[in-house]
């Protein structure tokens, strides 16, 4: 019989009841929603609307269901209709009437909205400190690289050079703000629903801020209709993910194409890499195109969670039970690709030599030659048409703008010197590049010593 059974002649249709039932993927909520009934039961019994003799009795109880759940003697039975009823029918198995007073002042419609909170709450912690764990491991590769020449890319054409170090840190620049995003829709989040009731409140003297702050929150929601209805902090945390992913797969689309036997930056640890079944000789990226892969998984459940509020009257709708396996699906597998990721960066290994091979063709100090006959008086403009010209005579010749022979520059204009090799050496061009945020390693060594203390600052919030 359904705890709901009173109104009802007949049976729910089995095929319903399973249609309806959300316990297969709100059970994983069970810490929660005992700790949620806890702090009820507590405020029920401090404000005289239940006895405290029940109160404890019911604490008592639901401390041994959560114990129960943990050591394995108690089982989910999936014929519930989801955690809370549960949890609740279990309590009233083991206290009988006694356990029947734990929803008095309550529904499950603020209690959905309390367990997903509490459950995100923690969930986003484990992330954030992951993704710091991250910006480290980016750091201490950083590290080693400050002096390690490559061509930066426009187009995937090669364009000017950096270091390895500074594009590594791109990719931690945009982590801290992943970071700081999720520590706001966190922070925003930090509301307690519960009192809400199913959408109106209610007509018992109970007491928002002590259930509030008995589970950590900074303040109680101050309408009930929003309590009940707000998913917003699943859509920003949705919207925080989505955006990691991206940056994650924008990594490994890199990292696909550094491994790549054109490229050869660098190679996988084989640890972190897979054979073909057929070629003997593949050494596959695997983990990285998944990675890219999922990118697009977690993007849909951000769909979903969009589209699914996007027509909802107030205030709760059943609609909203499909938030939790899109928000979850969101976690699991942005923790999943962090888990991953993060050791197979600390494992590969960098091959400065192609890097720098690579950055000595493609003509990436053309602008520094410019520049140079900046330098000595002509406008940028005709500067960049010399220059043009010259690479068009190297690509004729086979040649580089540091093997072409000086007396083929001066014909272009006598501004040209013996000086002009040292001028577009790639160290040179590199070394020049100190304005704030640019690749010199002095510039490098500064921006990772920011980086650094915004770590620790972080981590120290
Ligand atoms: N399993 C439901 C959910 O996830 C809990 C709330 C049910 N409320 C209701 N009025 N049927 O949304």
């Amino acid at each position: 019989m359904a705890l709901w059974a009173g109104r009802f002649s007949k049976e729910v249709d089995a095929t319903v009841n399973a249609f309806n039932s959300s316990i297969a993927f709100d059970a994983r909520m069970y810490a929660q929603d005992i700790r949620g009934s806890i702090a009820h039961a507590t405020m029920l019994g401090k404000c005289g609307i239940i006895e405290e003799s029940e109160s404890k009795a019911i604490i008592e109880g639901l401390r041994g269901i959560l114990a129960d759940i943990q050591s394995g003697a108690l089982e989910f039975d999936p014929n519930a209709e989801d955690i809370h009823m549960f949890v609740e029918a279990e309590l009233t198995k083991r206290l009988g009437s006694t356990g029947k007073r734990l929803h008095t002042a309550r529904s499950r419609n603020d209690q959905v909205a309390l367990d997903i909170r509490l459950y995100l709450r923690d969930a986003v912690a484990e992330i954030r400190k992951l993704v710091l764990e991250l910006m480290e491991t980016i750091c201490d590769l950083a590290e080693k690289h400050t002096e390690t020449i490559m061509p930066g890319y426009t187009h995937l054409q090669r364009a000017q050079p950096i270091t390895f170090a500074h594009h590594l840190l791109a990719y931690a620049q945009m982590l801290r703000r992943d970071y700081a995003r999720l520590t706001d829709a966190a922070d925003r989040m930090n509301e307690c629903p519960i009192g809400s009731c199913a959408l109106a409140g209610t007509t018992y003297l109970i007491d928002r801020e002590m259930t509030s702050s008995l589970l950590g929150f900074r303040q109680p929601v101050a309408n009930s209709l929003d309590g009940v209805s707000d998913r917003d902090f699943c859509v920003e945390i949705g919207c925080a993910l989505s955006l990691l992913m991206t940056h994650l797969s924008r990594f490994s689309e890199e990292i696909i194409l550094w491994c790549s036997w054109e490229f050869k930056f660098i190679e996988l640890d084989d640890a972190y890499a897979t054979g073909s079944s057929i070629m003997p000789q593949k050494k596959n990226p695997d983990v990285t195109e998944l990675i890219r892969g999922k990118t697009g998984r977690v993007n849909g459940d951000l769909m979903t969670l969009l589209t699914m509020l996007k027509g909802l009257p107030l205030a709760y709708n059943k609609d909203m039970q499909e938030d939790k396996e899109a928000i979850f699906d969101a976690l699991d597998n942005t923790e999943l690709c962090l888990k991953t990721f993060i050791p197979m960066l600390a494992t590969m290994r960098v091959i400065p030599e192609n890097m720098r091979a690579a950055a000595a063709k493609g003509f990436i100090n053309a602008t520094d030659c410019a520049d140079y006959l900046v330098k000595k008086g002509m406008p940028f403009r005709d500067a960049y048409k010399i220059t043009g010209t010259l690479v068009a005579r190297c690509i004729e010749q086979g040649l580089t703008l540091e093997t072409l022979p000086l007396e083929q520059y001066r014909e272009m204009t006598e501004l040209f010197t013996e000086d002009v090799f040292e001028a577009i050496s790639l160290e040179t061009c590199v070394r020049g590049r100190g304005s704030y945020g640019g690749p010199a390693p002095e510039a490098v060594r500064q921006q990772l010593a920011d980086m650094r203390s915004i770590i620790r600052g972080f981590e120290n919030a």
